[in-house]
């Protein structure tokens, strides 16, 4: 043991098509190092290259350029340090005629790693407990879905590598499964590194983030840091269009027919009322508003169409 590193990535980048015209740049060029004990979150809304960018680490497909270690280990040349992965990938595969509980057997058999009360412990944990005499094929998509993190944790493994986990899930499945993964990180010191598009999924579980757009890193950071400095605060004051006079002055300020929004800080809002009691403004009420990490995504993304 003694790993710092979970996951690095080097100029990786994949293009699939070999004709110009079909030619699609998933994923152009990312590095990214993850440090074991976290929960790191890869987030990008639909196409932005997450799931090509997992494959590629996992080694379902090669890169068309560039290299990824797990465990500093290169997962190509290194295969091997995939037995301490456990993954779940987009569309994961059962045997529809089989259920839930002997798809776990066969796949801990096929890894020569069979333990009935190890299945039968993570079965209770991913909530399938009760239906894991039934068939697979007549599972729900939720069903499905924790199904497949119950088989990327049968190998105990130190690095879940995650695509989407909570796909298909209702909020209480997602609730769940959030503060599984957490567990797993806190409790269980295992590292996470889970994709997601949804931004309030990454903002509750994730220690830090990589914010993934057409195929490029655009933003990275712990969690707390990009937003933080992002506050913003709202103004309610009379007349409005001399308040934003006099606020204009010293800080950016947006008007709408009913406040002001200004990009300043709490700390600003004493001085922000007594510039306007000075000059005759009436402030009604001044709060301050902390950007969410939606917020954020959306402005960062579409800054990267150039859509901003
Ligand atoms: N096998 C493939 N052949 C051609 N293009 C592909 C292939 N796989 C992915 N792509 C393209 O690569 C881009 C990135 O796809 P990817 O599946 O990595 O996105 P994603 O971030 O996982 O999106 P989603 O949130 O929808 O799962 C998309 O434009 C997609 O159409
Ligand atoms: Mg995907």
């Amino acid at each position: 043991m003694g790993d710092t590193v979970a996951i690095r990535i080097e100029n990786l980048s994949k293009t699939f098509g070999r004709r110009a015209k079909r030619r699609v740049h998933a994923v152009k060029n990312i590095s990214l190092e993850i440090q074991t004990g976290q929960v790191y979150g890869f987030l990008g809304p639909n196409g932005a290259g997450k799931t090509t960018t997992i494959r590629m680490l996992l080694d379902l497909i090669r890169p068309t350029t560039g290299d990824a270690y797990i465990y500093d280990r290169h997962v190509r040349r290194e295969h091997d340090v995939l037995r301490r992965v456990g993954a779940l990938v987009e569309g994961a595969a059962f045997y529809n005629f089989l259920t839930g509980r002997k798809n776990l057997e066969v796949l801990a058999r096929t890894a020569n790693d069979y333990d009935p009360i190890r299945i039968e412990m993570l079965l209770a944990q991913v909530g399938l407990a009760h239906r894991a005499d039934q068939r697979v094929n007549g599972y729900s998509t939720g069903m499905k879905q924790r199904l497949g993190l119950a088989a990327a944790l049968l190998g105990d493994p130190d690095l879940l590598i995650l695509d989407e986990p909570t796909n298909g899930l209702d909020p209480g499945g997602m609730h769940e499964v959030r503060e599984f993964v957490r567990n797993l990180a806190d409790e269980h010191g295992k590292t996470v590194f889970l994709s997601s598009h949804l931004l309030g999924e990454i903002e509750q579980v994730c220690d830090r983030v990589a914010i993934i757009n057409l195929g490029e890193i655009v933003r990275e950071g712990a969690v707390q840091d990009l937003l933080e400095g992002k506050t913003h605060l709202r103004v309610e004051a009379a007349p409005l269009d001399k308040a934003a006079a006099i606020l204009g002055e010293f800080w950016p300020v947006t008007t709408n027919t009913q406040w002001l929004t200004i990009s300043a800080a709490r700390d600003d809002a004493p001085h922000m009322v007594r510039r306007l009691v000075e000059n005759g403004v009436d402030v009604f009420q001044i709060t301050s508003q902390r950007q969410t990490l939606e917020e954020y995504f959306l402005s960062v993304v579409r800054e990267g169409t150039g859509d901003a």
